[in-house]
């Protein structure tokens, strides 16, 4: 028999048709979780009557989207991995490129790409492009803005936080205009999009790990075809590539994978 379309599979296809967030790759467990504890918050106990209290309401439309997308992020996030890249990966992305072309894919509020930039600045490097993308428009504005409240930046040491961000007030601080203007911030979906080529050095951390199996492969596969040989992938803390070779991808350290020919 065949079985019928559940609730859920259709409120993916309506959010799909009203917002253009497809659900289809991201784990249904997951999401579930996490806007249950938006339709307790407007009484609805079914996933239609959501998508019909989303399509009324701006403003839940918002904070759905926010829930959906997990916006955590920190600057220099896993300190030990960011020395890796700064002391071995760049200095060898250098001997092959003459200017860097990267991609922080995911980048939320732009902790990862201005840390990538504060990074190219200390080692003295000059040529390189920051490509920054994420589906969270809001994030994406915050992001081009800058600004920081203290404790967001509990990765930036003293000596990095007196050289590349300005006092706001007693709260927050911005980052300094040359690391700043260095990144382009743009909106890509990784699920969707097309996706930018000749790519040197790709960040795409903390941003699969809510992606289904399928979506994960798809993703793998653009992002090393994004990439040019000798180019560099970096994961998250929690990311495994398990069949690297499949897309011509070779670990070179833990969370880093280098393109083959
Ligand atoms: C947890 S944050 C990670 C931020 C940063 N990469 C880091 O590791 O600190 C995940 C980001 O992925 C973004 N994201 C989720 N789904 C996405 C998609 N389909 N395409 C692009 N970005 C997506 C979210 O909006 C969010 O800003």
């Amino acid at each position: 028999m065949i079985s019928p379309i559940d609730d859920y599979t259709i409120f993916k296809r309506k959010i799909k048709e009203l917002i253009g967030l497809d659900l289809d790759g991201y784990k249904d467990e997951q999401i579930k979780r996490r806007i249950k504890i938006l339709m307790d918050r407007v009484n609805v106990n079914n996933f239609l009557a959501f998508y019909r209290a989303i399509e009324k309401d701006p403003f839940l439309r918002k904070d759905f989207i926010d829930k959906v997308t997990i916006n955590v992020s920190e600057f220099f996030r896993n300190l030990d991995q960011f020395d890796i890249l700064k002391n071995r990966v760049i200095p060898q992305l250098k001997d092959h490129f003459k200017r860097l072309n990267i991609w922080s894919a995911g980048c939320s509020y732009g902790n990862e790409p201005y840390s990538v930039s504060i990074i190219l600045d200390e080692l003295g490097i000059r040529e390189f492009n920051i490509l920054a993308t994420d589906i969270d428009t809001e994030a994406l504005k915050k992001a081009k803005d800058g600004v920081y409240k203290l404790e967001e930046l509990k990765g930036v040491s003293e000596e990095r936080l007196k050289k590349y961000f300005t006092k706001i007030d007693n709260e927050s601080y911005r980052i300094v205009d040359k690391i700043r203007l260095s990144v382009r911030f743009e909106y890509l979906d990784l699920l969707k999009d097309k996706y930018p080529q000749n790519m040197h050095l790709i960040l795409c951390r903390n941003v699969i790990i809510y992606f289904t199996q399928e979506a994960k492969e798809r993703v793998f596969r653009k992002l090393s075809e994004s990439l040019e040989t000798y180019g560099i992938l970096f994961l998250g803390n929690t990311e495994r590539i398990f069949n690297p070779q499949n897309y011509k991808l070779k670990p070179v350290d833990l969370f880093f994978y280098k393109k083959e020919a």
